[in-house]
């Protein structure tokens, strides 16, 4: 379809969202600061909508099961989702914003000259950009890996008493890296009860531990909100035979 104009930068502050159409398919474009993105507004884990997902730092969080996507290659960060959305290519020009159905590679960043934009309060002027585009995607895109290699040492460790490991069981919650090759998970068991809990926290904080990026994990268990078997990937449900 090309590039089509879906609003102006002006009509945009920082942190907002718009609700747009791209190629029939419903997206967010949201802006973070100088920089756009547009990615598809349908969860990859139950279909929810994006539309009222928390922004957490460069992504966005599923209202309905907490799943996150980072907004600039739309890759699913945490479970339960497993597959990533589709992003969309934003470009501005003259201060319009216009986004095409292509991937996209880089987040668009608006002129300087469209800040502030969000009227009443009128910042003093800000240090011009440091990071070029290419950096954000860049960093994006490292974060993205990162998380791919903690979720796969993760997958190695087996609930017991299902045989299905615990990232595809959906009882990670979240997985951050801190400073200085510090990780931390927060996650839950299927059960407060559950007898192989020791295990299995054991198990998770030492495959985090077996990899070169990782110095220290530590486990932070959660019973909030409580496991669900919705949150199992469908790989999980047909193991178990639930359908
Ligand atoms: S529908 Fe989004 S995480 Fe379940």
């Amino acid at each position: 379809m090309g590039f089509e104009r879906v609003a102006s930068v002006s009509e945009l502050p920082d942190g907002g969202r718009l609700s747009i159409e791209v190629d029939e398919t419903p997206a967010l474009l949201i802006r973070l600061g100088e920089f756009f993105y547009a990615i598809e507004d349908l969860c990859t884990h139950d279909g929810q909508p994006l539309t009222d997902g928390p922004l957490v730092g460069q992504e966005i969080k599923c209202p309905r099961h907490g799943a996150r996507f980072d907004l600039s290659t739309g890759k699913a960060m945490c479970m339960p989702a497993t597959r990533g959305v589709r992003t969309f290519a934003v470009e501005i020009r003259d201060s319009e914003i216009f986004v095409s159905d292509e991937p996209a590679k880089a987040p668009a960043k608006a002129a300087v000259t469209d800040q502030p934009v969000t009227g009443e309060t009128t910042n003093e002027t800000s240090a011009p950009a440091a990071a070029p585009e290419e950096t954000a995607a860049q960093t994006a895109l490292a974060e993205a890996a990162a998380q791919d290699e903690y979720l796969t040492a993760l997958r190695e460790v087996i609930d017991p008493e299902l045989m299905v490991n615990i990232v595809d069981l959906g009882l990670i919650y979240g997985v951050t890296a801190l400073d200085g090759g510090q990780v931390e998970v927060e996650m839950t068991l299927t059960s407060p009860a559950c007898p192989a809990g020791p295990q299995i926290v054991h198990q998770a904080r030492m495959a985090l531990e077996r990899l070169e990026s990782v110095e220290t994990a530590t486990i932070k268990l959660t019973m909030s909100p409580p496991w669900t078997p919705d949150r199992m990937t469908d790989e999980a449900r047909d193991h178990l035979g639930i359908f």
